[in-house]
């Protein structure tokens, strides 16, 4: 059986964390699974947003602690080459949003993060509990949860490996939008269709500019908006709605 289960449902697609046995503990077979899916879909012109998904009980419960970990040393962890896998995800341009419903745990709080967007079914449960394991977020949740939340929210949460439930998620900004159990995959799939409507260029350029508001000073990040502001209005896309507005029309884009 397969670790991660595609779903294209064009313009989106759905990948689905498939390890229920195990809370989708992240092995290393279902990252390849998964950087393969997401390129995959990345390089799909049919396909202009992913949602990330796991189960009711687990978005993921972090790596997997029995069989990444027990007779792991610094070296077979340094040749097991974790980092180029997130960097592989973090690459993608088509936006990926988690979906998160259960428990997202140390690596599995560290995928919903490397997202573009978070979304939570009422139960999700975010934590970094790498301390309780005498280790520490390995897979970005230092750096990305910090500047998500702020240094002493994220202090707090991963020297105490406390679990936050989806309404603290939300309230602190980890998290966008908190949907009701019952219809959250549906709701996250309505807003990845949101999305995929939107000029593709644009959205393209949008997401870059965000993530360098992460990575970059603020004169960098202004810079490159600025550019890619004006060279946003070469798009057809631009045209098309532009018109669409003035002629109060609904646009229809093509990424062109
Ligand atoms: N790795 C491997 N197996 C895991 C797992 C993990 N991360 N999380 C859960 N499982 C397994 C359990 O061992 C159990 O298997 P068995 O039935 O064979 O015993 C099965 O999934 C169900 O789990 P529980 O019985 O524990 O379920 P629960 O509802 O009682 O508890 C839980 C759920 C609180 C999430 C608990 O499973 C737990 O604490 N899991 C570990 C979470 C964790 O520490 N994650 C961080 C890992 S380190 C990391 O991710 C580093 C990094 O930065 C990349």
């Amino acid at each position: 059986m397969s670790a991660v289960v595609v779903t294209r449902e064009p313009p989106i697609a759905v990948v689905r964390l498939n390890r229920p046995e195990v809370l989708n503990a992240l092995s290393e077979e279902l990252m390849d699974e998964l950087v393969s899916a997401l390129e995959a879909l990345g390089d799909d012109g049919g396909i202009r947003c992913i949602v990330v998904t796991g189960n009711e009980k687990a978005f993921a419960a972090g790596a997997d602690i029995k069989t990444a970990f027990v007779e792991a040393t610094p070296v077979t962890m340094l040749e097991r080459d974790l980092t180029t896998r997130w960097e592989r995800i973090r690459r993608i341009r088509t936006p990926i949003i988690a979906a998160v419903s259960g428990y997202a745990l140390g690596g599995g709080c560290e995928l919903a993060m490397v997202c573009d967007i978070i979304v939570a079914s009422e139960s999700a449960q975010f934590g970094q509990p790498e301390v309780n394991l005498g280790i520490i977020p390995g897979a970005g949740g230092t750096q990305r949860l910090t500047r998500t939340v702020g240094k002493y929210v994220a202090m707090e949460l991963i020297l105490t490996g406390r679990r936050i439930k989806a309404d603290e998620a939300k309230a602190i900004g980890l998290v966008a939008h908190v949907y009701p159990q019952s219809t959250y995959l549906d709701d996250a799939k309505a807003l990845a269709r949101t999305i995929a409507e939107k000029p593709p260029i644009a959205v393209r350029l949008a997401t870059e500019a965000i993530d360098l508001a992460l990575n970059s000073g603020l004169d960098a990040g202004l810079e490159f908006e600025r550019k890619a502001f004006y060279l946003l209005f070469a798009t057809e896309d631009k045209k098309e709605g532009v018109d669409a507005f003035v002629n109060k029309r609904k646009p229809v884009f093509k990424g062109r």
